[in-house]
C-alpha cells in the first residue's frame, strides 16, 4: 500500500441547503473521498440522511464516497447505499448479530467493506474478521454528531489496530473519524491511521485547502 494518507471530509458538517457546493469545495481542496455519515436515530441519537443523498452527490462527483451506517439492521439497507454509488460500506460491530454471515453477505453486493468500533468497543473483537475487511474504522468520540471533542483514550487503540493490520498482511485502510483537527491529526496520523474523517474542522475553516492540506502531510514529515 503506498503511504499516501486519505482525506474523507464528512458531509454531514455541509450545509445542507448547498451539498453542490459543498462537494465542490472538497473537490478543490483535494480531498480524497466523501464520508457519508448514515444515522437512523435508533443506534445514535440523530437522524442524518439516506441513499437518496448518497446517489445524489455521485451524480455530481467523482470522489470516493464512503458510507459509514450508523444504523440497526445495517445488512437491510446496505444495498442501497451500494446500488447508490458507495464505494465503502462500513457497518459498527455493535449493530451485528452475526458478524461473519452479515460482512460476508454484504461484500457479495460488490462493495468494499468496513467494520467500525464505538470508543469502548475493544479492537481485539474485530480480530475473527480481518480477512473479509477492506477497512477498519476506529471512532474517536461517541458517534451521533460532529463537532465533538476527540477522546484521548481512543487513541492507543489506533496503534493496536494497526498492528493486527500489519501482522494480518492484508490490505487494510484504517480510518480514523471524530473530533480531529489540525491540532491533533498528528497523533491519529503517527499512530498508523492512513484515512483522516473530519467534519467540523475541514467545513467551518477559514482556509479548507490548507486544512486538507495539513492533514494529508505525514507526521514524520512536519
Ligand atoms: C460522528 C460521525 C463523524 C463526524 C465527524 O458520528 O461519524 O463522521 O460527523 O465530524 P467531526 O470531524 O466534526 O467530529
Ligand atoms: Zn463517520
Amino acid at each position: 500500500m503506498n503511504n499516501e494518507i486519505l482525506v474523507a471530509p464528512s458531509l454531514l458538517s455541509a450545509d445542507f441547503s448547498n451539498v453542490r457546493d459543498a462537494v465542490r469545495l472538497v473537490e478543490e481542496c483535494g480531498a480524497d473521498w466523501l464520508h457519508c455519515d448514515i444515522m437512523d436515530g435508533v443506534f445514535v441519537n440523530n437522524i442524518s440522511f439516506g441513499p437518496k443523498m448518497v446517489a445524489d452527490v455521485h451524480r455530481i462527483s467523482k470522489l470516493t464516497l464512503d458510507a459509514h451506517l450508523m444504523i440497526v439492521n445495517p445488512l437491510k439497507y446496505a444495498e442501497k447505499f451500494v446500488k447508490s454509488g458507495a464505494a465503502f460500506v462500513t457497518v459498527h460491530l455493535e449493530t451485528l448479530s452475526d458478524p461473519l454471515s452479515e460482512l460476508k453477505a454484504i461484500k457479495s453486493m460488490g462493495t468494499k467493506v468496513g467494520l467500525a468500533l464505538k470508543p469502548n468497543t475493544e479492537v481485539e473483537a474485530v480480530m475473527p474478521f480481518l480477512d473479509y475487511l477492506d477497512l477498519l474504522l476506529i471512532m474517536t468520540v461517541e458517534p451521533g454528531f460532529s463537532g465533538q471533542k476527540l477522546i484521548p483514550s481512543c487513541l492507543p487503540k489506533i496503534e493496536v489496530t494497526k498492528g493486527m493490520i500489519d501482522n494480518c498482511g492484508k490490505e487494510i485502510i484504517l480510518q480514523v473519524d471524530g473530533g480531529i483537527t489540525e491540532e491533533n491529526v498528528y497523533a491519529v496520523t503517527e499512530k498508523g491511521a492512513n484515512c483522516i474523517v473530519s467534519g467540523n474542522s475541514i467545513f467551518r475553516s477559514i482556509n479548507p485547502m490548507q486544512t486538507v492540506k495539513i492533514f494529508k502531510k505525514k507526521a514524520n514529515t512536519n
